[in-house]
């Protein structure tokens, strides 16, 4: 059984790319097949991920719009199980493209059927907008997972996102679920970060995971060496944190096996 996250909120720099690339690696080091979606023209999962952008490799954009096998896309990452669909700066243009194709926000979802069964997780890290590319990595994910930066906007454009899950529950009949949200950046010595982080638990409750990311430049330097904090410095706070997000993804899972075998 696969299960598929999409890593998704419209802002910028709220810590999207270094979750996909952080969980994906935690939940790889559990001995488990992982793929990475970067669906972000920035192609910073890539990057961080180690792989060059070369031209002569399809990548995401060559599998949503040039009927490229998802399976031909995919590349080997240096972490043993984690593997990546690239993306570069293709991908600007698949937003105006998919609009006239029918059943657009589909496209991912069908795109990846044949694959996602070969992996326990595939990671879909979008871009900072609401836009066909996030839509279309939501409806191909059956849950998401939001990581929301610890500061006093945070707020902001959140409710625009859950508006847009819950539009895609009842437009498209798609079960998708909330994971979970992410407090990152956390800086436990500034008030506002308590209070921010205070005030998100008591908006969301227990939608929001136990496991939170603190501020750690450990993490902010990994991706300019092309590792996750696993490969950079596995005994770093960072790495910890992240460490025990996967873990607590795992236990998503257990509880939720009984519940699936019920019906
Ligand atoms: N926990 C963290 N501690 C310190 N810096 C972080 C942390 N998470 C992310 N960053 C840094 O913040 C910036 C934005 O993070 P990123 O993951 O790229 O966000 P997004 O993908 O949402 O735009 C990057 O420079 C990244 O290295
Ligand atoms: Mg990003």
């Amino acid at each position: 059984m696969s299960r598929v996250f999409a890593i998704a909120n419209q802002k910028g720099g709220v810590g999207k790319t270094t979750t996909a690339i952080n969980l994906a690696a935690s939940l790889a080091a559990n001995d488990l097949r992982v793929l990475v979606i970067d669906s972000d023209p920035q192609g910073n999962a890539t990057t961080g991920l180690g792989v060059a952008k070369d031209p002569d490799r399809p990548s995401l954009y060559q599998v949503l719009l040039e009927g490229v096998p998802a399976r031909d896309a995919i590349q080997a990452t240096d972490l043993e199980g984690l593997h990546l669909i690239s993306a570069d700066k293709n991908l600007v243009g698949a937003n105006l493209e998919l609009v006239g194709i029918p059943n657009r926000e589909f496209r991912l979802r069908e795109r990846i059927a044949d694959i996602r069964e070969d992996y326990r997780f595939v990671l879909i890290d979008c871009p900072p907008a609401l836009d066909l590319l996030t839509l279309n990595a939501l409806i191909a994910a059956d849950s998401v997972l939001v990581p929301i930066q610890c500061e006093f906007f945070a707020l902001e454009g959140v409710s625009e996102l859950m508006d847009t899950i819950d539009r895609i529950r009842d437009s498209f009949q798609h079960p998708l679920q909330v994971e979970g949200i992410l407090l990152t950046m956390y800086d436990d010595r500034t008030n506002l970060t308590r209070q921010v982080a205070a005030d998100l638990r008591e908006f969301f409750g227990d939608q929001v995971f136990r496991t939170i990311i603190p501020r750690s430049i450990r993490l902010a330097e990994a991706p300019s060496f092309g590792k996750p904090i696993l490969g950079y410095d596995p005994r770093s706070r960072g790495a910890e944190s992240y460490i025990k997000l996967a873990k607590e993804i795992l236990d998503h899972e257990q509880n939720r096996l009984p519940a699936q075998g019920a019906r």
